[in-house]
């Protein structure tokens, strides 16, 4: 059965509490105390109603409201607002959901574009302006996206913007997504924090306000966790029911609290604070979100990106906003050394973008309860740096006849070179239906077709000179140090394999 066909109004953004509902204890408990005479909790749908109040028990498989797709049932004509919707994710998604049917708008101040800009870098493969990729969206795919450019911090605009829409749900992509450039000295720190945190900080009020019933879906990131030294698990955000903790002699559960944080950067720092804001939320306003901690995300191909040039998204490949594997990609295509920092042993949660995508469709249909805040860890596989360095340089010789090698270079950044990694990512299988059906060999495969053709090829060279690191996680002036160049299949994997738990098998 689909997976959430069984889902009641209870999930449904549509479904507006009524009563007197008093909500006590943390968000997690969904221990629920209705004040006045009924003990019962009613609703009303708002799309449906002529229904009057009654019990939150109609299953999404038995509402006329909600249809079923390969992703499973969602809201007919879903109003979904994407935060950020010019962006590598923002611009993808909204073509998947608008081809699902979905009613799609969306914000952004285009602040990537600039910082990658006064990179003196582009995106690699070509992007249109806006306009022109709302045209195109509507000529090629008949999509109609309703876009307003605005920051988020502008809580006037974005609250006007938010009454005339009434999303039913929102995906928060809108931030400044890199690490190094947090790095990069006080009013980057000070930029980055100011726009993540205070843009999630005034969007959580204005919900509480205007749409507390439709449902938050925001981008965390795996790197909130870290990677702890003793193989702990990476848990999916909360502790389960059954996890303990020891101390003299005595023993606590810890299950339902929230798990230890370890942030790598003043950018993941940002994204630790707004998952407590957003926690406090849940708790205080009843609202509904889901935290998705994201892996890396690689990959330029969707359905709707191939569709047509004009709606390709972007790729970048300079070092604050360039991505790992996408960076790789981008080194073989322009014969550069694929260049691994320190040992090239750290071990990261990866998904292809298409997978990506499938999770987050699966995860707008499927909203949590008032005031539960949940949270998933969107990755189908961990891998070592230095392993996907062989992929790819893999793919570039076999595939592309391309001579790739690998360069150990000096870590700019301040992290365990070597370190266990075990990650638990068993709610979207087991509870969102998700499984990754593609390989990385598959999707890297998929990256060079696109980033071989000559336009692309072109840009990446003249990108050459943005592509090596240069911010120290230390502030240290000066080159970052080649410590040795090798050829694929040369080295020793190393002490530690990563893993991951998809849970048991039913
Ligand atoms: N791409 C990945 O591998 C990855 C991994 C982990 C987490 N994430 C998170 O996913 C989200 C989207 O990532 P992405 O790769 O698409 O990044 P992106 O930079 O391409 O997209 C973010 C978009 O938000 C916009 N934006 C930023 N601040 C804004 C503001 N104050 N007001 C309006 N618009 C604003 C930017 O202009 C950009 O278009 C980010 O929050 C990022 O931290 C991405």
């Amino acid at each position: 059965m689909t997976h959430n066909a069984q889902k009641t109004c209870w999930n449904c953004p549509a479904a507006k509490l009524k009563g007197n509902v008093d909500f006590r204890g943390c968000g997690q408990s969904g221990r629920i105390v209705p004040k006045g005479e009924s003990k019962q909790i009613m609703i009303e749908c708002k799309r449906r109603p002529g229904l009057g109040h009654f019990e939150p028990t109609i299953e999404f498989q038995n509402c006329p409201e909600w249809r079923e797709t390969e992703y499973g049932y969602l809201l007919e004509d879903m109003r979904v607002m994407i935060l950020g919707i010019d962006g590598y994710l923002g611009w993808t998604l909204a073509l998947k959901l608008g081809n699902l049917g979905c009613q799609v708008s969306g914000i952004d101040n285009f602040t990537r574009r600039e910082l990658v800009d006064e990179k003196g870098s582009q995106s690699v493969v070509p992007i249109r302006p806006i306009d022109e990729r709302l045209e195109a969206a509507k000529e090629v795919l008949d999509i109609d996206i309703n876009f307003r450019e605005m920051d988020l911090r502008d809580e006037d605009k974005l609250r006007d913007f938010i009454q005339e829409v009434e999303p039913e749900s929102i995906v928060h992509y809108a931030e400044i997504s890199s690490a190094p450039y947090s790095m990069g000295g006080m009013k980057n720190a000070v930029e980055v924090q100011d726009n993540n945190v205070l843009g999630t900080l005034k969007l959580l009020h204005i919900m509480k306000d205007e749409v507390p019933t439709t449902s938050l879906v925001k981008l965390g990131t795996m790197g909130e966790m870290g990677s702890p030294l003793t193989g702990r698990p990476l848990f999916e955000g909360l502790f389960p029911s059954d996890a303990k903790i020891e101390w003299e002699d005595k023993e606590w559960s810890l299950g339902g609290e929230m798990t230890p944080r370890d942030p790598a950067s003043f950018y993941h720092c940002s994204k630790v604070h707004d998952t407590y804001n957003i926690y406090e939320s849940c708790k205080y306003w009843w609202m509904r979100s889901m935290d998705v901690m994201q892996g890396i995300i690689y990959g330029v191909h969707t359905e709707e990106l191939a569709q047509d040039k004009r709606l390709r998204t972007r790729l970048d490949v300079d070092e604050a906003f360039g991505t790992l594997i996408n960076r790789f990609v981008s080194q073989a295509v322009s014969d550069i050394p694929l260049t691994v920092y320190g040992e090239g042993e750290q071990i990261r949660g990866m998904i292809p973008l298409r997978d990506a995508m499938e999770c987050m469709v699966r995860l707008i249909g499927s909203p949590s309860e008032p005031g539960q805040y949940d949270v998933v860890n969107q990755i189908s596989g961990v891998h070592k740096v230095k392993e996907v360095a062989e992929t790819v340089a893999d793919v570039a010789q076999n595939e592309f006849d391309l001579d790739t090698s690998i360069q150990r270079i000096e870590n700019p950044r301040v992290e365990p070179e070597q370190h266990p990694f075990y990650a638990i990512a068993r709610k979207l299988p087991k509870e969102f239906g998700f499984e990754s059906n593609i390989s990385m060999h598959e999707e890297v495969e998929k990256m060079f077709e696109v980033l071989t053709q000559e336009r692309v090829k072109e840009r990446i060279r003249e990108n050459r000179e943005v592509i090596l690191p240069e911010t120290r996680w230390d502030s240290q002036d000066g080159e970052l140090g080649v410590i040795e160049e090798y050829e694929p299949g040369e080295k020793e994997m190393g002490r530690y394999k990563g893993k991951i738990d998809r849970g048991k098998e039913d």
